[in-house]
């Protein structure tokens, strides 16, 4: 089902060919006040940031999730059904949904990912005594008795806060459905509408995303990138919604580097849709041993730290073959599923993709974060895989137990980030590196965000010395610092059901603010926010 190129070559050349000093280009745009600019001697980074050169708006989009139909990331996860012990609201489970609106969630994606190319809309509306049970093929091979449908899934996102991003069915559905089941969620007049209505929801719901399939270069229908664009342009014909509402259709997009994928959808279809994908998962080893959440050595780290980073390469590589057709950036680079993908925890179903979460993973969200926000002005979307109990979660649950992961505490601390303003900054850092697999030591970025303060995050992904950072600050006088750190013993560490705070965020006093600027000491393998004041 699922074919990937592993990693780029050129990723491959770099570490081959490692100069001890890392030049991070954090934005393309402005040229280097300080070229003389360089790393440090001792593990670390000499960085300017630039107050008074604001970039692009953070999309509080790109700290997007998404949810699917798969092992236990809606049901048991989210929906327990309102006859559950587990305490609920209208089936829905109260501490997954708490944890979920402090997250402050923007946009959920669901239900798919695959499953979305075999769902039929209407087998999930009306009495859930009357809705049909069907086989989840993609996933387990379980029955999936549709209890949890557009009606409940509308509900969920609007409880916690978030937008609704609904993949359509392309793969095995037609136009006319697609665009039936787009009617029913936002017409306010009409016999879908009244079926709406009669189904418990008279007022349209809101629809600001609605992707046209889901990898339909593989389990989406194993289409050709030619093909795949005429399919699309005829699906999202169809898609129309009421006069004085809009609707962002996201074409389905390629896979890691697959260039040539967007170039032809976009060429094609560019004119027709808001948003193209990318799909790029983190793996350690390869899809058929993807390597341990939790049992893995220094080495597998390191790999998977570098690996993770071919995200900035491939976010360029897109944009720049969008740019082509679409200068403007009107089109948004969506990177609607990405994030760690390792061997399913021992004794799991395989195919419920339920692994361990630690603080590796919480690394490389931060490294990704950073790479996102680096690219504000393309990707305005990106879905982390998964909310709940799928691939890199958020959030863990076992029966009425809950555990917030060491990736849930990454968005939590960079929530000033959404919808701030990126402010530039240049990074001189050292590496890191294991064998033949490295990474800068440090990544950062900094933002203003929309209660006028600035904030600044740094990742140190060595995780055997601490890093210091030292940085020069145009167009602010600072006088202090403030924040939050996440860090761990061991970068295997993990929150468990019996030791859930295990990895948390705590009060970070190892920021300093002088005449020189911002000097901060960030532990071994950490993830610290800063707010300036
Ligand atoms: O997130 C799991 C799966 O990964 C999705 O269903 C699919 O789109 C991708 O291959």
């Amino acid at each position: 089902m699922l074919s990937r190129s592993c990693r780029a070559l050129a990723l491959l050349v770099a570490a081959t060919a490692l100069t001890p000093v890392a030049t991070i280009a954090q934005q393309a745009a402005p040229a280097p006040a300080t070229p003389e600019l360089a790393a440090p001697a001792t593990p670390g980074a000499n960085a300017v940031l630039r107050v008074d050169q604001p970039g692009a708006k953070i999309d509080r989009r790109i700290f997007s999730q998404f949810a699917e139909h798969l092992g236990a990331g809606i049901y048991g996860g989210i929906w327990v059904g309102a006859g559950s012990k587990i305490p609920n609201t209208r089936g829905y489970r109260n501490d997954v949904v708490a944890a979920l609106k402090d997250l402050k969630v923007p946009v959920v994606r669901w239900p798919g990912g695959c499953f979305a190319d075999e769902y039929h809309w209407r087998e999930g509306i009306g009495p859930r005594k009357d809705r049909p049970t069907k086989v989840n093929t993609n996933w387990g091979g379980v029955t999936e008795d549709n209890a949890f449908g557009t009606h409940e899934f509308m509900d969920f996102a609007e409880m916690i806060g978030a937008e609704a991003y609904v993949s359509g069915n392309v793969g095995n559905g037609t136009p006319t459905e697609m665009a039936e089941w787009v009617e029913y969620m936002t017409a306010p007049a009409g016999s879908l509408a009244e079926l709406r209505a009669k189904n418990g929801r008279k007022q349209p719901w809101k629809l600001p995303f609605f992707g046209i399939g889901n990898e339909l270069w593989g389990c989406g229908g194993n289409m050709r990138a030619e093909y795949a664009a005429d399919v699309t342009k005829r699906f999202a014909t169809f898609i129309k919604v009421p006069a004085g509402t809009k609707i962002d259709k996201i074409a389905s997009g390629a896979s890691d580097t697959k260039y040539d994928w967007t170039e032809v959808m976009m060429r094609e279809a560019g004119k027709l849709v808001d948003g193209v994908g990318v799909h790029y998962y983190t793996i350690t080893d390869n899809w058929t041993k993807k390597g341990s959440a939790t049992q893995f050595q220094e080495v597998d780290y390191a790999r998977t730290i570098e690996k993770t980073l071919l995200m900035d390469e491939i976010i360029t590589g897109h944009s720049a073959v969008m740019d082509k057709y679409d200068p403007e950036k009107r089109v948004n680079l969506a990177v609607d599923e990405w994030g760690t993908w390792f061997d399913v925890e021992p004794g799991t179903n395989p195919g419920f993709l339920f692994q361990q979460n630690t603080m590796r993973d919480a690394i490389l969200a931060a490294l990704n974060i950073n790479i996102f926000t680096r690219h504000a002005d393309r990707v305005r979307m990106t879905n982390i895989a998964q909310m709940v109990n799928v691939l890199q979660a958020m959030i863990l649950t076992d029966g009425p137990r809950m555990v917030l992961t060491p990736t849930y505490h990454v968005y939590h601390m960079y929530k000033p980030f959404q919808d701030a303003t990126f402010l530039p900054m240049d990074v001189k850092s050292t590496w890191y590196s294991k064998d033949q697999w490295a990474a800068p030591t440090v990544s950062a970025t900094a933002a203003r965000g929309t209660d006028g303060k600035v904030y600044v995050a740094l990742v140190n992904t060595d995780p055997n010395n601490p890093a210091t950072v030292s940085t020069a600050i145009q167009g602010m006088q600072a006088t202090s610092a403030t924040g939050t750190v996440l860090t761990a013993p061991q970068v295997s560490a993990h929150n468990t059901f019996d030791a859930p705070n295990t990895v948390r965020p705590q009060p970070f006093n190892g920021a300093t603010v002088g005449p020189q600027g911002l000097s901060v000491t960030l532990p071994a393998a950490s993830v610290v926010v800063l707010t300036l004041n």
